[in-house]
């Protein structure tokens, strides 16, 4: 039993090498572990409880909410708004922010969220995620948050991480000292340290896209994706991004969605950055790979919109960088010898 590390022993442990820290992120932390252990239970008996399927209604994003998105959200706002540790929140499924209710506290931090990534996903009962950012409010303490305190640098995250729902349930976060991954005991009910200080491994096993679109895709996207398959990565694609970074992460890899031209109206891919590219890119960084968007890291990036869409690349830094030379025009197939020291 010494052995065994919970998630709040962990926090409280992390804390301690911050004496200027308050306390506040890591109760944060644990407010949004609780969220991920409610929506795990609740993912489990979807089926059971009639709450897979859609609710009929299209999100901000133009796409179908699932019933277990609605859920998702509305667990994660009700846990997180009545602490006072939070100055406003903002999530893929709500339009403009989301206010502290006048009746609860203020406090000095932001929330960012993706409340269920992969949700059409839910249905086959493939593995599905949350993912959450947490920033230092920009506007004064004491006042009602606003969108300018959402609208900052993935730079500026203090911490974020996921909660992977499949075969088990996972916690995988970053404040800034290492990544770190829980798996939840479901029998007592709690997060308990399994993986430690996760690093990408240097030499990749995978590749992940979307090949259905590649005649979508730009010729420099296509060639990129010949040389992948030039180094005998796998093809490995669950369509949840947050499962096929979590894969990727452990087992060394790529994940890209790129910009296509397969809908005019998102030229820019599929994906948030706020609420799905920071936080990965975040923790990605952290772990010693990277994030771009095919030609800035994708922190660097400063958003104008709560709902703006990147391409992005991620994952190992050698595979993140190969696409931003082809992109840049600087790699041509038939050049494979660099890379393939590095990753085969
Ligand atoms: P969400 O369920 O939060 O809307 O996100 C779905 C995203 C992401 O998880 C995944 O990588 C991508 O959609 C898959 O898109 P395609 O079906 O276009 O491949
Ligand atoms: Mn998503
Ligand atoms: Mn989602």
């Amino acid at each position: 039993m010494d052995k065994v590390i919970t998630i709040e022993r962990h926090f409280l442990e992390q804390q301690k090498q911050h004496p200027e820290a308050t306390g506040v992120l890591t109760s944060i932390l644990y407010d949004i572990a609780l969220a991920g252990k409610i929506i795990s239970r609740e993912t489990t008996r979807a089926a059971l409880e009639d709450i897979l399927g859609l609710t009929g209604r299209i999100n901000v994003q133009g796409e179908e909410v699932a019933k277990l998105d609605q859920y998702a959200n509305a667990a994660i706002v009700r846990l997180n708004q009545y602490t006072g540790r939070l100055a406003v929140m903002a999530s893929e499924e709500v339009n403009g922010i989301i206010p502290i209710p006048d009746e609860f506290a203020v406090g000095r931090y932001v929330l960012l969220f993706d409340p269920l990534d992969g949700s059409s996903n839910i249905d086959y009962s493939v593995s599905i995620g949350s993912i959450f950012s947490v920033l230092r409010r920009t506007s004064p303490e004491g006042t009602p948050g606003t969108e300018e305190d959402c609208l900052q640098r993935g730079r500026n995250i203090t911490a974020a991480g996921y909660i992977l729902y499949g075969p088990s349930t996972m916690m995988v976060y970053s404040a800034g000292n290492g990544v770190h991954g829980f798996t939840l005991d479901q029998t007592v009910g709690e997060f308990l340290l399994t993986h430690p200080n996760i690093r990408i491994p240097r030499k990749a096993k995978f590749y992940s896209v979307n090949q259905g679109y590649e005649r979508y895709w730009a010729r420099e996207i296509q060639e990129y994706t010949q040389h992948l398959q030039h180094l005998d990565l796998k093809l490995r694609y669950i369509g949840s991004l947050v499962s096929d970074f979590h894969r990727n992460l452990l087992g060394g890899g790529v994940f890209y969605y790129p910009a296509d031209s397969r809908d005019p109206s998102v030229p820019h891919g599929k994906l948030r950055l706020l609420y799905e590219c920071n936080p990965l890119a975040f923790l990605a960084e952290h772990a010693g790979g990277a994030a771009t968007d095919g030609q800035q890291p994708i922190l660097d990036l400063v958003p104008a919109d709560l709902h703006q869409r990147t391409p992005l690349f991620i994952g190992n830094k050698e595979l993140v960088e190969l696409a931003g030379d082809y992109l840049r025009g600087e790699q041509a197939l038939g050049m494979f010898e660099r890379i393939r020291e590095v990753t085969v």
